[in-house]
């Protein structure tokens, strides 16, 4: 497995192997660093985003660039012999099969229908406010050990559940120390004042997940969030790793993004339009992450108006007026 960590690439909806006149840039980086971690690239490379993995990358261009082709190829390699092959072991051909139709489906589709809510990439890093951020580590000390796990339809390959199941704390959950209305509003204020700024919009709650608990081998598919979940926030809690577990995202620019986080740490991102994932195994025991959502509104909408994060369909070609 490459190590990761901050900056990777190529062109949004382009085949990887068809963008080489990028690849100057970071041939050179690698050179220098030798490392990997500054290979560029964009979407379908170190995972299925817009397309199904391609089978000839030894033959096509990508075979210019020897760093992104092994890079390419092993993460090729990793989700077919591994990632699908633990599905398909699981559930079976069909369902999984189905289940990766869909997230490519969705990731190709979606954004193309949104409009962007911020400017700039589409995601922020920043830190937590610390009042905020010791509440909510209060919360995970008294009761991590109260998790309880996830439950996953068969075949869905949006998480490896079938290799490492998620864990769940729910913040809302009263029985639970310190948990309930008080915590669940505190994170919900504190958070609607960050993402109104970064947004300048509007915004009313939409999602609160609570903490998910990664564990040991976990990958989080690449994706994009179902609508309403437009402006959101992933907060790091805690965290036990033995390297860098990176929120890979595809930016507003077509670039990928490697973000690390550590405990504390606040990611913005446009999640309906931004896509997500993290394609690398967890190394280590575990990571905790709170996730907020928010959807950006209009005070002046009327019952019918599109949501204002949603572009006007375009009339198909197909689409036939008729003139009386
Ligand atoms: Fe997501």
């Amino acid at each position: 497995m490459f190590k990761l960590a901050t900056i990777i690439v190529s062109l949004l909806s382009r085949h990887p192997c068809q963008a080489t006149e990028l690849l100057t840039e970071a041939t050179l980086q690698a050179e220098t660093l030798q490392d990997f971690q500054y290979l560029r690239y964009g979407v379908d490379v170190s995972f299925p985003m817009h397309h199904h993995m391609p089978d000839d990358i030894k033959t096509s261009d990508c075979g210019r660039n020897d760093r992104l082709k092994e890079f390419a190829l092993d993460r090729l390699d990793y989700y077919k012999n591994h990632f699908l092959k633990g599905c398909r072991d699981a559930f079976g051909e069909e369902s999984c099969r189905r289940s990766e139709d869909e997230r490519i489906e969705m990731s190709k589709r979606q954004p193309a229908t949104m409009k962007n809510m911020t400017k700039g990439l589409g995601f922020h890093k920043m830190k937590l406010p610390p009042e905020l951020f010791a509440r909510i580590l209060e919360f995970w000390h008294q009761n991590q050990h109260q998790a309880s796990q996830e439950g996953w339809p068969a075949g869905s390959t949006y998480l490896n559940h079938w290799e490492s199941m998620p864990w769940a704390l729910p913040v809302d959950n009263i029985t639970l120390l310190g948990g309930g209305y008080e915590l669940t509003q505190l994170i919900w204020d504190g958070l609607l004042q960050i993402i109104s700024e970064w947004t300048g919009q509007e915004l009313q709650h939409a999602s609160m997940y609570g903490i998910r608990i990664y564990r040991t081998n976990a990958v989080l598919a690449t994706h994009v969030d179902r609508n309403p979940l437009i402006s959101s926030a992933i907060i790091n809690v805690a965290q036990d790793i033995v390297e860098p577990w990176p929120l890979e995202v595809i930016g507003h620019d077509g670039f990928a993004y490697n973000v690390t986080m550590e405990p504390g740490d606040l990611v913005l991102y446009e999640s309906h339009s931004i896509l997500h994932g993290r394609p690398f195994p967890l190394q280590g025991k575990f990571m905790a992450n709170l996730f907020v959502h928010f959807e950006p509104i209009s005070p002046d909408a009327k019952l019918h108006d599109l949501p204002i994060y949603k572009q006007p369909m375009k009339p198909s070609k197909n689409f036939i007026c008729v003139n009386h």
